[in-house]
Protein backbone atom coordinates (compact mmCIF):
# COMPACT_ATOMS: atom_id res chain seq x y z
CA UNK A 1 0.00 0.00 0.00
CA UNK A 2 1.57 3.22 -1.11
CA UNK A 3 0.61 6.47 0.91
CA UNK A 4 2.62 9.78 -0.16
CA UNK A 5 2.84 12.96 1.20
CA UNK A 6 3.15 16.19 -0.99
CA UNK A 7 3.14 19.57 0.92
CA UNK A 8 -0.13 20.77 0.07
CA UNK A 9 -1.79 16.79 -0.93
CA UNK A 10 -1.53 13.36 0.62
CA UNK A 11 -1.61 10.32 -2.52
CA UNK A 12 -3.20 6.94 -0.89
CA UNK A 13 -4.49 4.04 -2.43
CA UNK A 14 -8.19 3.95 -3.98
CA UNK A 15 -11.39 2.89 -1.99
CA UNK A 16 -14.71 1.73 -2.66
CA UNK A 17 -16.52 4.67 -0.86
CA UNK A 18 -14.17 7.14 -3.13
CA UNK A 19 -17.30 6.32 -6.01
CA UNK A 20 -18.90 9.35 -5.56
CA UNK A 21 -16.02 11.91 -5.28
CA UNK A 22 -14.21 10.25 -8.18
CA UNK A 23 -17.22 10.78 -10.38
CA UNK A 24 -16.83 14.66 -9.44
CA UNK A 25 -13.49 14.24 -11.21
CA UNK A 26 -14.25 11.46 -14.35
CA UNK A 27 -18.15 12.22 -14.25
CA UNK A 28 -17.66 15.76 -15.51
CA UNK A 29 -17.08 17.41 -18.88
CA UNK A 30 -15.06 20.29 -17.48
CA UNK A 31 -12.27 17.85 -16.49
CA UNK A 32 -12.93 14.62 -18.99
CA UNK A 33 -12.87 17.78 -21.85
CA UNK A 34 -8.95 17.17 -21.58
CA UNK A 35 -8.58 13.71 -20.77
CA UNK A 36 -8.34 10.57 -23.75
CA UNK A 37 -12.11 9.29 -22.69
CA UNK A 38 -15.58 10.91 -22.07
CA UNK A 39 -17.21 11.41 -19.11
CA UNK A 40 -18.08 8.47 -17.10
CA UNK A 41 -21.04 7.19 -15.85
CA UNK A 42 -21.76 6.01 -12.25
CA UNK A 43 -21.98 1.97 -13.71
CA UNK A 44 -18.91 1.88 -15.55
CA UNK A 45 -16.61 4.24 -13.14
CA UNK A 46 -17.87 1.74 -10.03
CA UNK A 47 -16.54 -0.94 -12.43
CA UNK A 48 -13.11 0.93 -13.27
CA UNK A 49 -12.71 1.40 -9.50
CA UNK A 50 -13.14 -1.81 -8.39
CA UNK A 51 -10.33 -2.70 -11.22
CA UNK A 52 -7.83 0.09 -10.08
CA UNK A 53 -7.89 -1.69 -6.67
CA UNK A 54 -7.75 -4.66 -7.71
CA UNK A 55 -4.59 -3.90 -10.08
CA UNK A 56 -3.14 -1.86 -6.64
CA UNK A 57 -2.45 -5.70 -5.47
CA UNK A 58 -0.61 -7.20 -8.54
CA UNK A 59 3.15 -7.91 -7.95
CA UNK A 60 4.98 -6.69 -9.80
CA UNK A 61 2.24 -3.53 -10.12
CA UNK A 62 1.59 -2.40 -13.54
CA UNK A 63 0.58 1.25 -12.36
CA UNK A 64 0.65 3.51 -9.30
CA UNK A 65 -3.06 5.08 -9.53
CA UNK A 66 -3.38 6.81 -6.65
CA UNK A 67 -6.34 8.81 -5.05
CA UNK A 68 -5.28 13.07 -4.39
CA UNK A 69 -6.87 14.46 -1.51
CA UNK A 70 -5.84 17.43 0.65
CA UNK A 71 -3.22 17.47 3.39
CA UNK A 72 -5.74 17.92 6.14
CA UNK A 73 -8.83 15.27 5.24
CA UNK A 74 -9.27 12.16 3.21
CA UNK A 75 -12.02 13.18 0.75
CA UNK A 76 -10.61 12.54 -2.89
CA UNK A 77 -10.32 15.23 -5.20
CA UNK A 78 -8.61 14.24 -8.10
CA UNK A 79 -6.44 11.33 -8.95
CA UNK A 80 -2.57 11.02 -9.94
CA UNK A 81 -1.14 7.62 -12.11
CA UNK A 82 2.07 6.80 -13.42
CA UNK A 83 1.57 3.48 -15.95
CA UNK A 84 4.64 1.30 -16.13
CA UNK A 85 5.85 0.11 -19.40
CA UNK A 86 9.10 -0.81 -21.14
CA UNK A 87 12.02 -0.36 -19.43
CA UNK A 88 11.85 1.92 -16.13
CA UNK A 89 9.76 4.04 -18.24
CA UNK A 90 6.68 5.48 -17.29
CA UNK A 91 3.65 7.72 -18.05
CA UNK A 92 2.29 9.93 -16.07
CA UNK A 93 -1.90 11.20 -15.88
CA UNK A 94 -3.37 13.22 -13.27
CA UNK A 95 -7.04 15.41 -12.75
CA UNK A 96 -8.67 17.11 -10.44
CA UNK A 97 -12.50 18.28 -9.30
CA UNK A 98 -12.52 21.21 -11.69
CA UNK A 99 -14.12 22.82 -8.22
CA UNK A 100 -10.41 22.40 -6.71
CA UNK A 101 -8.83 23.83 -9.55
CA UNK A 102 -5.88 26.52 -9.14
CA UNK A 103 -4.60 25.42 -6.17
CA UNK A 104 -1.74 23.90 -6.34
CA UNK A 105 -3.05 20.55 -6.07
CA UNK A 106 -1.97 19.20 -9.64
CA UNK A 107 1.70 20.12 -9.20
CA UNK A 108 1.99 19.36 -5.92
CA UNK A 109 0.52 15.69 -6.44
CA UNK A 110 2.33 15.11 -9.74
CA UNK A 111 5.12 16.37 -8.30
CA UNK A 112 5.64 13.65 -5.27
CA UNK A 113 4.74 11.36 -7.42
CA UNK A 114 7.45 11.93 -9.90
CA UNK A 115 9.86 11.81 -6.82
CA UNK A 116 9.05 8.49 -5.64
CA UNK A 117 9.14 7.27 -9.71
CA UNK A 118 12.58 8.10 -9.76
CA UNK A 119 13.12 7.72 -5.94
CA UNK A 120 11.59 4.07 -4.66
CA UNK A 121 10.43 3.15 -8.38
CA UNK A 122 13.90 3.34 -9.78
CA UNK A 123 12.51 4.79 -12.95
CA UNK A 124 14.72 6.31 -15.69
CA UNK A 125 12.00 8.18 -17.95
CA UNK A 126 8.68 9.46 -17.19
CA UNK A 127 6.03 10.54 -20.39
CA UNK A 128 3.20 12.89 -20.17
CA UNK A 129 0.92 13.12 -23.60
CA UNK A 130 -1.46 16.54 -23.07
CA UNK A 131 -3.97 18.01 -25.88
CA UNK A 132 -2.47 20.76 -27.41
CA UNK A 133 -5.12 23.66 -25.94
CA UNK A 134 -4.90 22.30 -22.25
CA UNK A 135 -2.74 25.40 -21.19
CA UNK A 136 -2.90 24.38 -17.46
CA UNK A 137 -1.57 21.45 -18.17
CA UNK A 138 0.99 21.80 -20.23
CA UNK A 139 1.97 24.83 -17.98
CA UNK A 140 2.24 22.02 -14.64
CA UNK A 141 4.57 19.72 -16.56
CA UNK A 142 6.60 22.29 -17.75
CA UNK A 143 6.71 23.92 -13.62
CA UNK A 144 7.96 21.01 -12.43
CA UNK A 145 10.89 20.21 -15.42
CA UNK A 146 9.35 18.25 -18.19
CA UNK A 147 10.76 19.16 -22.06
CA UNK A 148 8.72 19.23 -24.70
CA UNK A 149 9.68 16.41 -27.22
CA UNK A 150 7.09 16.89 -30.16
CA UNK A 151 3.84 16.18 -31.67
CA UNK A 152 2.00 12.98 -31.59
CA UNK A 153 -0.79 13.08 -34.55
CA UNK A 154 -4.54 11.89 -33.90
CA UNK A 155 -3.02 10.32 -30.93
CA UNK A 156 -6.50 9.30 -29.19
CA UNK A 157 -9.78 9.65 -30.15
CA UNK A 158 -11.74 12.00 -27.58
CA UNK A 159 -14.97 13.30 -27.31
CA UNK A 160 -16.21 12.51 -30.88
CA UNK A 161 -12.59 13.07 -32.16
CA UNK A 162 -9.40 12.45 -33.33
CA UNK A 163 -7.11 14.78 -31.23
CA UNK A 164 -3.35 15.40 -31.69
CA UNK A 165 -0.86 15.32 -28.20
CA UNK A 166 2.20 17.43 -26.97
CA UNK A 167 4.64 15.08 -25.73
CA UNK A 168 6.55 15.98 -22.64
CA UNK A 169 9.12 13.99 -20.78
CA UNK A 170 11.45 14.27 -17.64
CA UNK A 171 14.30 11.90 -17.26
CA UNK A 172 16.05 10.41 -13.94
CA UNK A 173 19.05 13.15 -14.56
C1 LIG B 1 -4.55 20.36 -15.42
C2 LIG B 1 -5.13 20.27 -13.99
C3 LIG B 1 -4.87 18.88 -13.46
C4 LIG B 1 -4.45 21.31 -13.13
O1 LIG B 1 -4.94 21.14 -11.80
P1 LIG B 1 -4.76 22.27 -10.68
O2 LIG B 1 -4.82 21.61 -9.36
O3 LIG B 1 -5.70 23.39 -10.95
O4 LIG B 1 -3.28 22.72 -11.01
P2 LIG B 1 -2.41 23.68 -10.11
O5 LIG B 1 -3.28 24.45 -9.19
O6 LIG B 1 -1.30 22.89 -9.56
O7 LIG B 1 -1.82 24.65 -11.18
C5 LIG B 1 -2.74 25.34 -11.96
C6 LIG B 1 -2.75 26.80 -11.57
O8 LIG B 1 -2.78 27.05 -10.19
C7 LIG B 1 -1.74 27.99 -9.85
N1 LIG B 1 -1.24 27.69 -8.52
C8 LIG B 1 -0.21 26.91 -8.22
N2 LIG B 1 -0.04 26.89 -6.88
C9 LIG B 1 -1.01 27.66 -6.37
C10 LIG B 1 -1.36 28.03 -5.07
N3 LIG B 1 -0.67 27.60 -4.03
N4 LIG B 1 -2.43 28.81 -4.88
C11 LIG B 1 -3.13 29.24 -5.92
N5 LIG B 1 -2.83 28.94 -7.20
C12 LIG B 1 -1.78 28.14 -7.41
C13 LIG B 1 -0.73 27.75 -10.87
O9 LIG B 1 0.13 28.88 -11.02
C14 LIG B 1 -1.56 27.52 -12.07
O10 LIG B 1 -2.02 28.74 -12.56
P3 LIG B 1 -1.80 29.10 -14.07
O11 LIG B 1 -2.35 27.95 -14.86
O12 LIG B 1 -2.59 30.35 -14.23
O13 LIG B 1 -0.32 29.27 -14.24
C15 LIG B 1 -6.65 20.57 -13.97
O14 LIG B 1 -6.88 21.75 -14.68
C16 LIG B 1 -7.47 19.45 -14.55
O15 LIG B 1 -7.87 18.53 -13.86
N6 LIG B 1 -7.76 19.55 -15.85
C17 LIG B 1 -8.57 18.54 -16.53
C18 LIG B 1 -7.87 17.20 -16.62
C19 LIG B 1 -6.53 17.32 -17.29
O16 LIG B 1 -6.32 18.17 -18.13
N7 LIG B 1 -5.60 16.43 -16.93
C20 LIG B 1 -4.30 16.37 -17.56
C21 LIG B 1 -4.40 15.67 -18.87
S1 LIG B 1 -2.84 15.72 -19.72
Amino acid sequence: MVELCGERTRLREFRVDDLDASLSVVGDDRVTRFLSFDSLSREIQAERLAGAIQRASLNPRTEFYLAVTGRADDQLIGFVRLGLGGVRAAKLGYAIAADHWGHGYATDAARTLIEFGFGELGLHRISAAIGPDNAASIALVRRIGFTREGRLRDHVHTNGAWRDSELYSILAS
